[in-house]
């Protein structure tokens, strides 16, 4: 785990996707530098499991089940993060997944999931967390250095345009 070099002690953030990969590693970077933080995850348990390895560690979390595309159980985790720690200061728009499949052989369905994810996440959970006392100018939506990447085939080109 990196560390980082600031102190945000008393400080509440919010990271979406944070069951497993980037996000559990970003959500216990903020806890060893002070901040409680909520994992809010589609895996509920995976979610769960993290918030009990921050608290055993001996920082404060919670897990919230959030589908990242649904509007109302955005808000509903948020609330629910509001009320247990009072404020939202720091959002982490993390939750994604990777399809990568050729460009002549990726399915609509799979694109739409994937733009609603990572775009309608980040929209949503960023007017959600603003709903909330504290969030300020410490909203972070992650994405991809391949971006940028050529969009031909049989680079996983659809993937990284929606990123
Ligand atoms: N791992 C890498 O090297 C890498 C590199 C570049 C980009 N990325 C991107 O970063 C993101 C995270 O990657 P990762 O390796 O940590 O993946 P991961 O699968 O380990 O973690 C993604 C998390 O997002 C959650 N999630 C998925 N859909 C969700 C939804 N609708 N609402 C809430 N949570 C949801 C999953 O349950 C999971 O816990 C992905 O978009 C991935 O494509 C990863």
């Amino acid at each position: 785990m990196s560390s980082l070099n600031t102190n945000l002690n008393g400080k509440v953030a919010v990271v979406t996707g944070a069951a497993s990969g980037i996000g559990k590693q970003i959500a216990l970077t903020l806890s060893a530098a002070g901040a409680a933080i909520a994992i809010a995850d589609l895996n509920q348990d995976g979610a769960n499991a993290v918030a009990e390895e921050i608290k055993q560690a001996g920082g404060k979390a919670i897990g919230v089940a959030m589908d990242v595309t649904n509007e109302e159980a955005v808000n509903q985790g948020i609330d629910k993060v509001a009320a247990e720690f009072g404020s939202v200061d720091i959002l982490i728009s993390n939750a994604g997944i990777q399809i990568v499949a050729p460009t002549d052989q990726f399915e609509f369905a799979k694109w739409k999931l994937m733009l609603a994810i990572h775009l309608d996440g980040a929209f949503l959970t960023t007017n959600g967390s603003r709903r909330c006392p504290g969030i300020g100018s410490s909203i972070v939506p992650s994405g991809s250095s391949h971006r940028t990447a050529r969009l031909a085939p049989p680079a996983p080109s659809f993937w990284r345009a929606s990123m």
